[in-house]
């Protein structure tokens, strides 16, 4: 049979070679960053998103200090939020990105952290728009 890449491949992948490690400027009010610890464990994730004007967001980075399944997990989450909406993107859970990973019953919590490391995200720019607006308004 022809050997094409498989979806086993690409898993393996975000354990091997995560994507979109790194960082985006978390003082741009386009930026939404999203800092979460795991209490079972003590590892942290930060995962940002960059939205443009209609609320989609075009970029997303992470770090993680954790786990191999915290990494892996962040590097789906950042793949899966791109392209989204900031609203379509806070229906991704946790069992989402597990079941994705094939991730044990004991490294659930590993994802979990991803799942809210999006939701922080989105909270932090929303609340960035939020005082942005205000400013605007206080302007005028
Ligand atoms: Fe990358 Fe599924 S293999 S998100
Ligand atoms: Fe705690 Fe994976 S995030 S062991």
């Amino acid at each position: 049979a022809t050997q094409t890449r498989s979806y086993h491949d690409n898993i393996v992948e975000h354990y091997e070679n995560p994507q979109n490690v790194g960082s985006l400027d978390k003082n741009d009010i386009t930026v939404g960053t999203g800092l979460v610890g795991a209490p079972a464990c003590g590892d942290v994730m930060k995962l940002q998103i960059k939205v443009d004007a209609n609320g989609n967001i075009t970029d997303s980075k992470f770090k993680t200090f954790g786990c191999g399944s915290a990494i892996a997990s962040s590097s789906v989450a950042t793949e899966w939020v791109k392209g989204k909406s900031v609203d379509e993107v806070l229906a991704i859970t946790n069992s989402d990105i597990a079941a994705h990973l094939k991730l044990p019953p004991v490294k659930l919590h590993c994802s979990m952290l991803a799942e809210d490391a999006i939701k922080a995200a989105v909270q932090d720019w929303k609340s960035k728009k939020g005082n942005g607006l205000k400013v605007e308004e206080v302007a005028v």
